[in-house]
């Protein structure tokens, strides 16, 4: 049993983490929900009663056993370390530490057992690296990843509930005729797409989500060598990522259907695959969802003996983030 804390316990991950302990049925003796001072005095009703919102502050963590936090990067960087000298173990959904080698970067279903070193903080990796990750994992173990193209169709929820309600409140004013609020992304969203709004690397030109996948597949597998070249793209969805996935695969794969049936057996995937009636993953299908979907399964027609083309459907805020950090912190009680 243990006291959690929820950093960022109002926004769109801290309430999917609240949705996701009570269905979970985790085993809690205390819930604390933290946020910033707007939010004090507010309740949300968790296990069908109403839990009041703190504001975040130094001693906020006393007693609290795991810390999930949700909340940005500047608050996880502040608060961080003073819930660790708590004597909190925390699970931290921003980028802050997701590559100091003393932080495991941790999908459960990949790397779980990497929590057992940790130093008091344990990262969640990107939404989108989360997905991808899992998707490839399969035909990792069996053949190893040499190479993976991908690029994203990535949701408002990335961006947190403001872009969700901007997404739909545009919606709701371009039917209207009027004029549209452009704060959160400053364009037209709605019936738009555009690269991922993250801070890009003038030299490079890749944007920061797309380093991320880059640096941070290498660390969840623990292999320097898988090579990822990535786009980031942000499209009018309101929550749940898709990528279509080129791999290389290391060593000449047995068949399609032995591939198929290697992601059907792993966890946290479903298959969706119909050629015939052309159904394959997406978003709305994977909204709400712990698993990811994957279909559109063929061989790379460029590299049929080793390549394998693939396209998901995953909910961000779920299995890319809330999900991923309840996960964690199951594992916490069980190493
Ligand atoms: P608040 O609602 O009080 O602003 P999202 O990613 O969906 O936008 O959610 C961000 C979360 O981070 C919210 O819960 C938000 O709380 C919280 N947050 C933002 N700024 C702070 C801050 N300065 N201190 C504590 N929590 C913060």
């Amino acid at each position: 049993m243990s006291s959690v804390a929820i950093v960022g316990a109002t926004g769109a991950v801290g309430r999917e983490i609240m949705k996701i302990l009570e269905t979970r049925k985790f085993p809690l003796t205390n819930l604390k929900l933290l946020a910033s001072r707007n939010s004090a005095g507010k309740e949300i009703r968790f296990k069908n009663q109403n839990v009041p919102v703190e504001e975040i502050g130094e001693t906020s963590f006393k007693g609290v056993d795991i810390a999930l936090f949700s909340a940005s990067g500047d608050i996880s960087k502040k608060y961080a370390p003073i819930a660790v000298s708590s004597g909190a173990t925390v699970i931290d959904n921003s980028s802050a530490f997701r590559m100091n080698p003393d932080v495991p970067l941790v999908v459960p279903e990949i790397n779980g057992e990497d929590i057992k070193f940790n130093n008091g903080i344990i990262a969640n990796p990107n939404c989108s690296t989360i997905i991808m990750n899992l998707t490839i994992a399969p035909l990792y173990n069996k053949y190893g990843v040499e190479r993976v193209v991908v690029s994203t169709y990535q949701a408002a929820s990335g961006a947190g509930a403001a872009a969700m309600n901007e997404l739909e409140q545009q919606c709701r004013d371009w039917c209207l005729g009027v004029p549209i609020i452009q704060e959160i992304f400053k364009r037209q969203y709605v019936w738009n797409l555009f690269s991922h709004n993250s801070p890009i690397d003038i030299d490079s030109g890749y944007n920061e989500e797309e380093l991320k996948m880059v640096n941070e597949t290498k660390k969840i597998f623990g292999d320097p060598d898988i090579g990822v070249a990535v786009t980031c793209i942000r499209v009018p969805v309101l929550r749940a990522h898709c990528e279509s996935i080129n791999v290389t695969l290391r060593q000449s794969y047995e068949s399609i259907d032995e591939i198929r049936n290697l992601i059907s057996d792993f966890p946290g995937l479903t298959v969706k695959d119909d050629r015939e009636a052309n159904e394959h993953p997406e978003p709305l299908m994977a909204s709400g969802q712990d698993d990811c979907y994957v279909g559109r399964i063929r061989a790379d027609v460029s590299q049929p003996e080793k390549g394998i083309e693939m396209f998901v459907a995953g909910d961000q805020i779920r299995k890319g983030a809330a999900l991923n950090a309840v996960q964690i912190a199951e594992l916490i009680l069980v190493y």
